[in-house]
């Protein structure tokens, strides 16, 4: 049987099967310059910098060996050269992928022939579909549009306001409990992230007491769940069609009966207890009307309820986790970021106001967004046949914006594999276009929650870098992996460093 064949456009071959991070002083993967002693690891400038990025291929790797590096880590399958091209298009066994890297490219696909290219992935809705059902995340058509139009105004900028007194609380519970644990405490970083954001989203959708009652709960099943669906899902790439059975154990059924089943646990505790007054998620949809005046159902409620609480969980959770990496590693960074919170709070807790007037934590997390971007890849099909930059993408075929590529593209950025939150600094805020930066989507299907997700990364770093810095455990070697988001690795082990605020 021959092996299947595919082609990136335009790539030169090459003969050096992998080449690391191509930046000066960054083998690839090499460890996060770990061994350096504490505090001051890593490099001393700003512009001095480069973080852990895969391995890059400098050839194009043939379609076999590309589906097997995928489903270990997406990152690692793109060659050094495919960061700088305004498109690619790699055909993988039937399917034709279109990847659009250039800012007017992501516009007339995701804004302009938004129509034709608002369908996720099958991919993505084979994996989803079990746990979300029509969910907005993973729906389309009208389905998509007339949820949207009611999950949109609830979690929508205007009510972080509303919210933002349930982030605050809870923050300020997990400071105290690193208080708590005592000098040089060690912590899984990414695990107490996950832990923060899990008990935000959960008190925010269910209430402040349900939240807190059932986040565990929640947590657990959820993370089931994640562990037994497979990204690749190889009858979608193969262009078989979307009625044909996908694979679907008994654990995954069971995983999802017990979310149902918590899922309405709480939603039948809320109606019983509802208290007027409390803006929350659940309360939101249980008063929604459609067009026509109907409520929703409950097993809508239960879809978009895991949507938000999938959605807005682990994303958050990998760019804080992301954040605390990078400053360990950028002396100069903390030390800004210090003079920042010493100076905008003289030690108290943030209000809602002073999210706006902390411009460098809010640029620490923007650049963590564009180096780490939680979703990595926004794949759709192509509902019929079209053209993106006047290159054909028929009908079935997998349009994509990767922000792994996008926000590195060295046309875009200068020096883009460095760390430098400056650049998100002044008038210019990375001085180029906002199709050049996607770390949440852009267009019609843009995230939701974007300023919920911002606002509440923003005030998690203030309220804990106050109190805190975190270094990086010796030895420890970090690595960006990618399944359905982008995490650095399965850990993160750190200390916690109690600090006092500057004189
Ligand atoms: C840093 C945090 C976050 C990031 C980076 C992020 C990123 C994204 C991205 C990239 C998408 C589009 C995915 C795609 O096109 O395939 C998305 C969709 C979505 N996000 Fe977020 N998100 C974050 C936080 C949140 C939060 C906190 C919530 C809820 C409170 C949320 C709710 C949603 C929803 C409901 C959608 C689906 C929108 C639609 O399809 O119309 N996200 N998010």
């Amino acid at each position: 049987m021959q092996r299947p064949t595919g082609t990136i456009d335009g790539e030169r071959t090459g003969d050096n099967p992998a080449a690391g991070c191509p930046v000066a002083g960054h083998g690839g993967a090499a460890s996060a310059t770990a061994e350096a002693p504490a505090p001051d690891v890593g490099a001393k400038a700003p512009g001095t910098y480069v973080p852990p990025c895969p391995m890059r291929p400098t050839a194009p790797p043939p379609v076999w060996k590309l589906i097997g590096l995928a489903r270990r880590n997406f990152l690692s399958v793109w060659p050094s050269s495919a960061f700088a091209k305004p498109w690619l298009r790699v055909a993988v066994l039937r399917k034709q992928i279109f990847v659009c890297n250039s800012p007017d490219l992501v516009q007339e696909a995701f804004v302009r022939k938004h129509d034709t290219f608002e369908r996720k992935s099958a991919q993505m809705r084979h994996a989803l579909e079990p746990l979300l059902g029509d969910g907005l995340f993973i729906s389309d058509g009208e389905t998509w549009r007339r949820r949207r139009q009611i999950v949109g105004p609830i979690i929508h900028a205007s009510k972080v306001r509303d919210f933002f007194p349930v982030m605050a609380e809870t923050i300020a519970e997990r400071r105290a409990a690193w208080e708590a644990a005592g000098p040089d405490a060690p912590v899984d970083m990414l695990q107490e992230m996950a832990h923060l954001t899990a008990e935000i989203i959960c008190r925010t959708i269910f209430g402040r007491q349900l939240g807190r009652d059932y986040a565990a709960e929640v947590v657990n099943s959820f993370t089931d769940y994640q562990r037994h669906i497979d990204q690749i899902d190889l009858i979608s790439l193969l262009g078989l069609p979307d009625w044909l059975p996908r694979r679907r154990g008994r654990a995954i059924r069971q995983a999802v009966a017990r979310i149902d089943r918590v899922l309405d646990e709480i939603i039948t505790s809320y109606e019983a207890r509802r208290r007027d007054g409390e803006t929350s998620v659940i309360g939101g949809l249980l008063d929604a009307r459609d067009e026509d005046g109907k409520p929703l159902s409950r097993e809508a409620i239960r879809n978009e309820a895991a949507v938000i609480f999938m959605a807005g969980h682990e994303t958050t959770a990998n760019t804080l986790a992301w954040t605390w990496f990078l400053l360990s590693q950028a002396p100069w960074a903390r030390a800004a970021l210090k003079d920042e919170l010493d100076t905008v709070l003289a030690g108290r807790m943030p209000t809602y106001d002073d999210v706006a007037r902390l411009p460098y934590t809010r640029a620490v997390i923007e650049e963590t967004l564009r180096l780490y971007p939680p979703v990595p890849i926004l794949a759709r099909e192509a509902l019929a046949d079209e053209t993106v930059g006047g290159v054909a993408t028929p009908k079935g075929s997998l349009v994509m914006v990767v922000p792994w590529l996008l926000h590195r593209n060295p046309e875009l950025w200068p020096r883009a594999d460095h760390f430098e939150p400056e650049r998100f600094l002044g008038a210019t805020r990375g001085g180029q276009s906002k199709f050049g930066y996607v770390p949440f989507a852009i267009g019609p299907r843009i995230c939701a929650g974007l300023a919920f997700g911002l606002t509440e990364s923003i005030l998690s770093l203030a309220i804990l870098a106050q109190g805190f810095e975190a270094r990086l455990e010796p030895g420890t070697d970090v690595q960006p992996v990618c399944r359905l988001t982008l995490r650095p690795g399965e850990t993160l082990p750190m200390r916690l460093q109690s600090r006092a605020p500057s004189a």
